[in-house]
């Protein structure tokens, strides 16, 4: 990290194409010291930020920018473009590590016949939940399901996020896997330019082939397994960075989850595993033996499963929305914090227990109902959300090195967060690519 240089008075000092001044408070969230910035977050109050190549080159007080990056102009003569933040609160952009955002249909009558009694996992076995999405996913043509992806990003993208995981997983068939995939891989190219209040989201693509197996191999399960590891696997290899696995009483085995993800590290992909969701099914444990990048859920797992984790570097990340649409039990944060795992939030944004884009509520229920602090809750929603995808050298937080990619708040102070709930804070997001 380079050391932000004093203000010098005669010339533009820094090279920079994009000067953003006039920051009410810029919450870092760095990593390293900052030199004014205060608190565990970091922050600098009456704050500026300069850009080059979408890279942040200078970080620090508004009144140090004047006389190296002077203009009060939309471009100045040397044509660095200035961007006035209007006094609006900036934090690093908004990272959703989990989602299941490729899909068709909607699961609202099975919301309510869960609240009149018949579990998730019944639904299932029913051959619903999943099953019913993956018929609708099945049935929709190319295009649908296109325009529902992008849609759900643009809201994502109006509620602050930045960066989002998308997982496959709503196919099962190699063909329909395959065309997800395409879908989230393509939509890295959908966004607008770098512009303000229209950036880009970054995409980053999941295969989930077992996410449950499908009615066509109900009475040949292992030859489902088979087509993942055997098919599926290898001609993804390139398209998606992660492999995830359900691994749960409802969809895979441990052993069989075991099988898929050694598979999937083999050919180079990054691991994720939905872990001890529904019941303790050691997906945590696995987490750690594999050195997965993150284990998920994790409601049911045990402590000496936790301190695996912690051990082999895996980060916890946690899923509010599950839990409150489901209505179990939320996991207290402070049993993953305080052993000293890195945790992250997620919306795990999918049409059966999860149907939010919204990061805000996932930060705001964490703070409510899992004993996490403000603080905790906007460091796992950005920088361990980076963690989660291993993009924490690029992204996650407003330091000089890491890309410019920024969530601007319409409040005052960064503590409304959580506290003004049920409404959009945010005001835009600022991406330079
Ligand atoms: O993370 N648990 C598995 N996958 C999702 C649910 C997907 C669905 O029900 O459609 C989850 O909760
Ligand atoms: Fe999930």
């Amino acid at each position: 990290m380079m050391p932000n240089p004093g203000p010098d008075a005669s010339q533009p000092s820094i090279k920079a194409s994009t000067v953003i001044r006039n920051i009410g408070q810029l919450v870092t969230v760095a990593q390293q010291p900052i030199p004014g910035a205060s608190g565990s977050l970091q922050v600098i109050s009456h704050a500026a930020l300069a850009v080059r190549h979408g890279v942040i080159v200078w970080i620090g007080p508004d009144n140090d920018a004047e006389p190296m990056f002077q203009s009060n102009s939309a471009a100045s003569a040397d044509g660095i473009t200035i961007i006035d933040a209007e006094g609006a609160v900036v934090t690093p952009g908004l990272v959703d590590s989990h989602t299941h955002l490729v899909f068709a249909g909607d699961r609202a009558e099975e919301f309510h016949l869960r609240h009149a009694g018949i579990s998730y996992g019944e639904l299932l076995a029913q051959g619903r939940g999943i099953l019913t999405t993956m018929n609708a996913t099945r049935g929709a043509d190319t295009d649908t399901l296109v325009a529902l992806a992008k849609a759900r990003l643009d809201t994502m993208r109006e509620h602050g996020t930045t960066t989002v995981e998308v997982k496959t997983g709503y196919g099962l068939d190699k063909i329909t896997e395959e065309t997800c995939l395409r879908i989230i891989t393509n939509l890295n190219a959908l966004g607008e330019s770098g512009i303000h209040k229209l950036g880009h989201t970054r995409v980053v693509p999941t295969f989930l082939g077992a996410h449950t197996i499908p009615p066509e191999y109900r009475e040949q399960r292992s030859a489902y397994v088979d087509l993942v590891v055997e098919e599926m696997l290898p001609s993804f290899v390139g398209m998606a960075r992660f492999c995830d696995v359900f691994c749960e009483r409802e969809a895979f085995t441990l052993e069989e989850s075991r099988r898929i993800l050694t598979r999937a590290k083999d050919l180079g992909y990054q691991l994720k595993i939905h872990a001890d969701q529904l019941s303790p099914s050691g997906g945590a444990r696995l987490a750690a033996e594999l050195g997965a990048v993150s284990a998920d859920h994790l409601d049911y797992a045990s402590d000496a499963d936790l301190d695996a984790m912690r051990d082999a570097g895996v980060v916890a990340t946690l899923l509010p929305g599950s839990c409150f649409s489901l209505r179990s039990p939320y996991p207290s944060a402070r049993r993953f914090i305080d052993r000293g795992l890195h945790v992250a939030l997620a919306t795990d944004f999918n049409p059966g227990t999860s149907y939010c884009e919204n990061m805000q509520m996932m930060m705001g229920l964490a703070m409510s109902s899992m004993n996490m602090t403000l603080e905790e809750a906007l460091m796992a929603a950005t920088i361990n959300g980076a963690r989660a995808l291993a993009l924490h050298d690029k992204i996650g937080s407003v330091e000089v090195g890491k890309r410019c990619e920024l969530t601007l708040w319409s409040i005052n102070d960064y503590r409304e967060i959580g506290y003004h709930f049920g409404v959009n804070l945010v005001q835009s997001v600022l991406v330079k690519w």
